[in-house]
């Protein structure tokens, strides 16, 4: 059984909650709502800290909204993406990261969020990787996925604003994410967000275990679909993972001391 929490915590979960309530409801995922125990672990950040960078969510509403129209209008009034964009934008505001990678854009709810955080750093780049598919005819059909592009749009397609700080590159990343690795000092943050098979994902982090930074955020969605991928490299490293409430939304902060062996894995084969 969990620890109960102490009333304290509990006052200070309800005001991240509340810091990102307008920005929730803008962007209209009620997934969304911010997950403070989570972001303390992820980031290792005080809670007041936190909550500072929180204050700044209401400032991101008229994008939310932009997203959400443009989401509807896509056709896609229920789109599920990312289910933690805040936290992402608070994670890049609190470290500070260089070299953020993300594999997965579809619409670019993340790309959006942590592009938000780092133009607001002033600096740090996003380099995103994105395979998309397209839809077929003018309505998305039922046996298509959401996130595939309506038709003449682009990766990141609900993105209302431009930025100088996305490198978005657009091939498979079993293609694009060797080369990216070996173009990258370090990495600072990872999200991994596009095919979710166990042997694509344990492919993805061990591309990137030779150049993850100490106390890099690793990050993984849809982790119901990838097996142990991540319990395991996790272990293999030495870092704890930490499941973000009762989703399948994972992560780790890389540690600090291990042993970084080369890149081994073989691409997945495609599916
Ligand atoms: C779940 S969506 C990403 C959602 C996005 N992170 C967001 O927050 O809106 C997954 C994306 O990964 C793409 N994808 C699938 N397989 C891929 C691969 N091997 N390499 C790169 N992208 C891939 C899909 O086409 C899709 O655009």
């Amino acid at each position: 059984m969990s620890e109960p929490t102490p009333p304290a915590d509990r006052s200070a979960a309800q005001r991240a909650h509340d810091l990102g309530l307008k920005a929730r409801k803008a962007l209209g995922d009620p997934r969304a709502s911010v997950n403070l125990r989570w972001l303390r672990t992820i980031s290792g950040a005080p809670v007041e800290r936190i909550l500072e960078v929180l204050a700044e969510l209401d400032g991101l509403v008229p994008v939310e909204q932009e997203m959400r129209r443009r989401h509807v209008a896509g056709g896609r009034p229920g789109y599920a993406s990312i289910c933690a964009p805040f936290e992402l934008y608070t994670m890049v505001r609190l470290l500070q990261p260089k070299h953020v990678v993300e594999t997965g854009v579809s619409s670019g709810v993340s790309s959006a969020h942590f592009l938000l955080a780092l133009d607001r750093n002033r600096s740090g780049v996003l380099h995103s990787i994105d395979l998309p598919t397209h839809q077929r005819g003018p309505i998305l059909r039922s046996d298509e996925s959401p996130v595939a592009l309506p038709p003449g749009l682009a990766s990141g397609w609900s993105i209302p604003f431009r930025s100088s700080r996305w490198d978005l590159r657009i091939g498979d990343s079993t293609v694009l994410l060797p080369a990216l690795a070996a173009e990258l000092p370090a990495i600072d943050l990872f999200l991994h967000d596009d095919l979710h098979t166990p042997e694509h994902l344990t492919f993805e982090l061990e591309t990137l275990r030779p150049k993850f930074s100490p106390g890099a955020p690793v990050l993984a969605d849809n982790t119901k679909w990838t097996g142990d991928a991540v319990p395991r490299f996790a272990a293999e490293v030495g870092a704890r993972v930490s499941r973000r409430g009762t989703g399948d939304l994972v992560g780790f902060r890389f540690p600090a001391k291990v042993r970084r062996k080369s890149p081994t894995a073989r691409p997945a084969a495609s599916s």
